[in-house]
Protein backbone atom coordinates (compact mmCIF):
# COMPACT_ATOMS: atom_id res chain seq x y z
CA UNK A 1 0.00 0.00 0.00
CA UNK A 2 1.09 3.66 -0.65
CA UNK A 3 0.28 5.53 2.57
CA UNK A 4 1.40 8.87 0.63
CA UNK A 5 -1.89 8.14 -0.95
CA UNK A 6 -4.32 7.31 2.39
CA UNK A 7 -6.35 9.04 3.81
CA UNK A 8 -6.11 8.06 7.64
CA UNK A 9 -8.39 8.54 10.56
CA UNK A 10 -6.81 7.61 13.72
CA UNK A 11 -8.99 7.30 17.11
CA UNK A 12 -7.24 8.75 20.10
CA UNK A 13 -4.91 10.77 18.23
CA UNK A 14 -4.53 13.86 20.67
CA UNK A 15 -2.09 12.38 22.91
CA UNK A 16 0.48 8.79 23.16
CA UNK A 17 0.21 5.93 20.37
CA UNK A 18 -1.81 7.41 18.39
CA UNK A 19 -0.40 10.77 18.11
CA UNK A 20 2.95 8.83 17.39
CA UNK A 21 1.07 7.05 14.79
CA UNK A 22 -0.41 10.67 13.34
CA UNK A 23 3.00 11.89 13.26
CA UNK A 24 4.56 9.25 11.15
CA UNK A 25 1.75 8.76 8.75
CA UNK A 26 1.83 13.01 8.25
CA UNK A 27 5.64 12.87 7.65
CA UNK A 28 4.70 9.76 4.94
CA UNK A 29 2.78 11.84 3.19
CA UNK A 30 -1.07 11.20 4.01
CA UNK A 31 -4.06 12.35 4.78
CA UNK A 32 -4.74 12.39 8.35
CA UNK A 33 -8.13 13.23 10.50
CA UNK A 34 -7.13 13.09 14.04
CA UNK A 35 -9.91 11.85 16.17
CA UNK A 36 -10.06 12.98 19.90
CA UNK A 37 -12.84 13.44 22.33
CA UNK A 38 -11.63 17.35 22.92
CA UNK A 39 -10.14 18.06 19.33
CA UNK A 40 -8.73 21.12 20.72
CA UNK A 41 -6.08 19.05 22.52
CA UNK A 42 -4.91 17.77 19.03
CA UNK A 43 -1.79 19.39 18.14
CA UNK A 44 -0.75 18.14 15.11
CA UNK A 45 0.19 20.57 12.27
CA UNK A 46 -1.01 19.30 9.01
CA UNK A 47 -4.01 16.98 10.50
CA UNK A 48 -7.40 17.70 10.67
CA UNK A 49 -8.77 17.58 13.77
CA UNK A 50 -11.86 15.68 14.62
CA UNK A 51 -14.40 15.28 17.16
CA UNK A 52 -14.89 11.61 18.31
CA UNK A 53 -15.77 9.94 21.01
CA UNK A 54 -16.25 6.11 19.97
CA UNK A 55 -18.44 4.76 22.92
CA UNK A 56 -21.05 7.44 21.54
CA UNK A 57 -22.76 5.89 18.74
CA UNK A 58 -23.73 9.35 17.30
CA UNK A 59 -20.15 10.92 17.47
CA UNK A 60 -18.88 8.19 15.56
CA UNK A 61 -21.61 8.62 12.40
CA UNK A 62 -20.76 12.24 12.66
CA UNK A 63 -17.51 11.69 12.28
CA UNK A 64 -17.92 8.85 9.45
CA UNK A 65 -20.31 11.81 7.41
CA UNK A 66 -17.15 14.30 7.38
CA UNK A 67 -14.11 12.41 6.90
CA UNK A 68 -16.37 10.64 3.63
CA UNK A 69 -12.80 9.88 1.91
CA UNK A 70 -11.19 7.74 4.99
CA UNK A 71 -9.09 4.99 3.37
CA UNK A 72 -7.11 3.44 6.33
CA UNK A 73 -9.30 3.04 9.63
CA UNK A 74 -6.93 2.86 12.50
CA UNK A 75 -8.94 2.25 15.70
CA UNK A 76 -6.10 3.31 18.36
CA UNK A 77 -8.37 4.70 21.89
CA UNK A 78 -8.31 2.59 24.45
CA UNK A 79 -8.95 2.45 28.26
CA UNK A 80 -6.64 0.60 30.59
CA UNK A 81 -8.54 0.79 34.39
CA UNK A 82 -6.43 -2.02 35.98
CA UNK A 83 -9.74 -3.55 36.76
CA UNK A 84 -9.78 -6.86 38.38
CA UNK A 85 -12.42 -9.48 36.69
CA UNK A 86 -12.86 -10.39 40.03
CA UNK A 87 -12.69 -7.31 43.07
CA UNK A 88 -12.73 -4.63 40.43
CA UNK A 89 -16.07 -1.99 39.57
CA UNK A 90 -18.21 -3.50 37.46
CA UNK A 91 -18.66 0.29 35.59
CA UNK A 92 -14.38 -0.19 35.35
CA UNK A 93 -14.84 -3.58 33.40
CA UNK A 94 -18.17 -2.75 31.59
CA UNK A 95 -15.97 0.66 30.04
CA UNK A 96 -13.17 -1.98 29.15
CA UNK A 97 -15.64 -3.82 27.05
CA UNK A 98 -16.97 -0.81 25.44
CA UNK A 99 -14.36 0.86 24.65
CA UNK A 100 -12.16 -2.04 23.15
CA UNK A 101 -14.77 -4.33 21.90
CA UNK A 102 -17.92 -1.88 21.24
CA UNK A 103 -16.88 1.18 20.26
CA UNK A 104 -14.24 -0.43 17.91
CA UNK A 105 -16.62 -2.49 16.62
CA UNK A 106 -19.28 0.76 15.88
CA UNK A 107 -16.26 2.62 14.46
CA UNK A 108 -15.71 -0.53 11.99
CA UNK A 109 -19.64 -0.93 11.26
CA UNK A 110 -19.65 3.11 10.60
CA UNK A 111 -16.84 3.51 8.48
CA UNK A 112 -17.17 -0.09 6.39
CA UNK A 113 -19.53 1.71 3.80
CA UNK A 114 -16.88 4.34 3.80
CA UNK A 115 -13.92 2.53 3.28
CA UNK A 116 -15.66 0.16 0.41
CA UNK A 117 -16.95 3.10 -1.33
CA UNK A 118 -13.51 4.63 -1.95
CA UNK A 119 -12.33 1.29 -3.62
CA UNK A 120 -11.63 -0.50 -0.69
CA UNK A 121 -8.36 -0.56 2.44
CA UNK A 122 -7.26 -1.29 5.54
CA UNK A 123 -8.78 -1.26 8.76
CA UNK A 124 -5.98 -1.52 11.53
CA UNK A 125 -6.46 -2.57 15.26
CA UNK A 126 -4.80 -1.82 17.91
CA UNK A 127 -4.32 -4.69 19.84
CA UNK A 128 -1.66 -5.98 22.03
CA UNK A 129 0.71 -8.97 23.89
CA UNK A 130 -2.49 -8.99 26.19
CA UNK A 131 -4.59 -9.41 23.96
CA UNK A 132 -2.79 -13.06 24.38
CA UNK A 133 -1.60 -13.10 27.85
CA UNK A 134 -2.49 -12.72 31.10
CA UNK A 135 -0.28 -10.89 34.19
CA UNK A 136 -2.63 -11.93 36.88
CA UNK A 137 -3.89 -7.85 37.53
CA UNK A 138 -5.90 -6.14 35.38
CA UNK A 139 -7.96 -9.09 33.99
CA UNK A 140 -10.60 -6.71 32.49
CA UNK A 141 -8.36 -4.68 30.20
CA UNK A 142 -6.98 -8.57 28.78
CA UNK A 143 -9.82 -10.16 28.17
CA UNK A 144 -11.57 -7.17 26.41
CA UNK A 145 -8.04 -6.88 23.83
CA UNK A 146 -8.81 -10.73 23.58
CA UNK A 147 -12.20 -10.23 22.92
CA UNK A 148 -11.13 -7.86 20.23
CA UNK A 149 -8.53 -9.71 18.87
CA UNK A 150 -11.35 -12.26 17.73
CA UNK A 151 -13.03 -9.46 16.80
CA UNK A 152 -10.42 -8.74 14.23
CA UNK A 153 -10.48 -12.60 13.48
CA UNK A 154 -13.97 -12.69 12.55
CA UNK A 155 -14.16 -9.41 10.69
CA UNK A 156 -10.83 -9.89 9.10
CA UNK A 157 -12.47 -12.95 6.64
CA UNK A 158 -16.19 -11.18 7.06
CA UNK A 159 -14.40 -7.74 4.92
CA UNK A 160 -11.85 -9.16 2.19
CA UNK A 161 -14.41 -9.66 -0.10
CA UNK A 162 -15.28 -5.85 -0.11
CA UNK A 163 -11.74 -5.33 -0.63
CA UNK A 164 -11.30 -4.37 3.16
CA UNK A 165 -8.04 -6.26 4.78
CA UNK A 166 -8.49 -6.22 8.38
CA UNK A 167 -4.83 -5.89 10.58
CA UNK A 168 -4.11 -6.23 14.28
CA UNK A 169 -1.14 -4.85 16.07
CA UNK A 170 0.37 -6.63 18.73
CA UNK A 171 2.99 -4.36 21.14
CA UNK A 172 4.13 -5.04 24.69
CA UNK A 173 4.46 -2.18 27.02
CA UNK A 174 5.16 1.43 24.97
CA UNK A 175 5.92 4.46 27.25
CA UNK A 176 2.72 6.62 27.19
CA UNK A 177 0.27 7.85 30.16
CA UNK A 178 -1.25 4.33 29.82
CA UNK A 179 1.39 2.70 31.41
CA UNK A 180 2.44 5.69 33.54
CA UNK A 181 2.78 3.65 36.76
CA UNK A 182 4.40 1.16 35.27
CA UNK A 183 8.14 -0.06 35.79
CA UNK A 184 8.21 -2.55 33.22
CA UNK A 185 10.72 -2.04 30.25
CA UNK A 186 8.90 -0.07 27.95
CA UNK A 187 9.63 0.93 23.95
CA UNK A 188 9.33 4.46 22.67
CA UNK A 189 5.74 4.32 20.67
CA UNK A 190 7.86 6.37 17.88
CA UNK A 191 9.78 3.53 16.89
CA UNK A 192 6.17 1.41 17.00
CA UNK A 193 4.85 3.98 14.79
CA UNK A 194 7.50 3.73 12.35
CA UNK A 195 6.95 -0.15 12.77
CA UNK A 196 3.40 -0.18 12.92
CA UNK A 197 3.60 2.05 9.89
CA UNK A 198 5.82 -0.53 7.72
CA UNK A 199 3.64 -3.34 8.37
CA UNK A 200 0.68 -1.63 6.80
CA UNK A 201 3.08 -0.26 3.64
CA UNK A 202 3.52 -3.98 3.56
CA UNK A 203 0.10 -5.24 3.56
CA UNK A 204 0.27 -7.15 6.63
CA UNK A 205 -2.56 -9.14 8.31
CA UNK A 206 -0.98 -9.10 11.97
CA UNK A 207 1.86 -6.53 12.97
CA UNK A 208 3.87 -8.18 16.09
CA UNK A 209 6.15 -5.05 17.29
CA UNK A 210 8.50 -6.32 19.56
CA UNK A 211 10.28 -9.37 21.11
CA UNK A 212 8.33 -10.07 23.68
CA UNK A 213 5.16 -10.43 21.23
CA UNK A 214 6.87 -12.75 19.24
CA UNK A 215 8.01 -14.74 21.85
CA UNK A 216 4.21 -15.07 23.47
CA UNK A 217 2.51 -15.49 20.14
CA UNK A 218 4.74 -18.36 19.79
CA UNK A 219 4.27 -19.45 23.14
CA UNK A 220 0.04 -19.89 22.32
CA UNK A 221 1.17 -23.22 20.32
CA UNK A 222 2.62 -24.54 24.40
CA UNK A 223 -0.94 -24.13 25.72
CA UNK A 224 -0.77 -23.43 29.98
CA UNK A 225 1.74 -25.07 30.90
CA UNK A 226 4.43 -22.61 28.19
CA UNK A 227 2.32 -19.00 29.15
CA UNK A 228 2.08 -19.73 32.96
CA UNK A 229 4.52 -21.84 34.71
CA UNK A 230 3.75 -20.96 37.70
CA UNK A 231 0.82 -22.68 37.22
CA UNK A 232 3.16 -25.79 37.27
CA UNK A 233 4.66 -25.53 40.93
N1 LIG B 1 0.86 1.90 26.22
C1 LIG B 1 1.01 0.58 26.10
O1 LIG B 1 1.89 -0.04 26.72
C2 LIG B 1 0.14 -0.20 25.16
C3 LIG B 1 0.53 -1.52 24.83
C4 LIG B 1 -0.27 -2.26 23.96
C5 LIG B 1 -1.39 -1.70 23.40
N2 LIG B 1 -1.75 -0.41 23.74
C6 LIG B 1 -2.94 0.15 23.13
O2 LIG B 1 -2.56 1.29 22.38
C7 LIG B 1 -3.67 2.18 22.27
C8 LIG B 1 -3.25 3.59 22.68
O3 LIG B 1 -2.85 3.55 24.02
P1 LIG B 1 -1.87 4.64 24.67
O4 LIG B 1 -0.79 3.88 25.32
O5 LIG B 1 -1.55 5.70 23.70
O6 LIG B 1 -2.83 5.19 25.83
P2 LIG B 1 -3.07 6.66 26.37
O7 LIG B 1 -1.82 7.43 26.34
O8 LIG B 1 -3.78 6.46 27.66
O9 LIG B 1 -4.08 7.29 25.29
C9 LIG B 1 -5.37 6.76 25.12
C10 LIG B 1 -6.06 7.52 24.02
O10 LIG B 1 -7.34 6.93 23.79
C11 LIG B 1 -8.32 7.99 23.84
N3 LIG B 1 -9.62 7.47 24.24
C12 LIG B 1 -9.96 6.74 25.31
N4 LIG B 1 -11.27 6.47 25.31
C13 LIG B 1 -11.78 7.07 24.20
C14 LIG B 1 -13.08 7.16 23.64
N5 LIG B 1 -14.16 6.61 24.23
N6 LIG B 1 -13.23 7.83 22.46
C15 LIG B 1 -12.17 8.39 21.86
N7 LIG B 1 -10.92 8.38 22.35
C16 LIG B 1 -10.74 7.72 23.51
C17 LIG B 1 -7.74 8.97 24.85
O11 LIG B 1 -8.41 10.23 24.72
P3 LIG B 1 -8.52 11.32 25.92
O12 LIG B 1 -7.28 12.15 25.85
O13 LIG B 1 -9.78 12.04 25.62
O14 LIG B 1 -8.60 10.52 27.21
C18 LIG B 1 -6.29 8.99 24.37
O15 LIG B 1 -6.15 9.77 23.22
C19 LIG B 1 -4.77 1.60 23.17
O16 LIG B 1 -5.67 0.86 22.39
C20 LIG B 1 -3.99 0.67 24.09
O17 LIG B 1 -4.81 -0.35 24.62
C21 LIG B 1 -1.01 0.35 24.59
Amino acid sequence: MDISKQVVLISGANRGFGKQLALELLARGAKVYAGARNPESIDLPGAIPIKLDITKPDSVKSASETAKDVTLLINNAGTSTGASLLTGSLDDIQLEFDTHVFGTLTMIRSFTPVIEKNGGGTILNILSVLSWLNVGSGGAYSTAKAAAWGMTNALRLELAPMNIKVTGLHVAFMDTDMTAGNNSPKSDPKDIAKITIDGIESDLYEIIADELSQKIQQGLAGGVSALYPQLQK
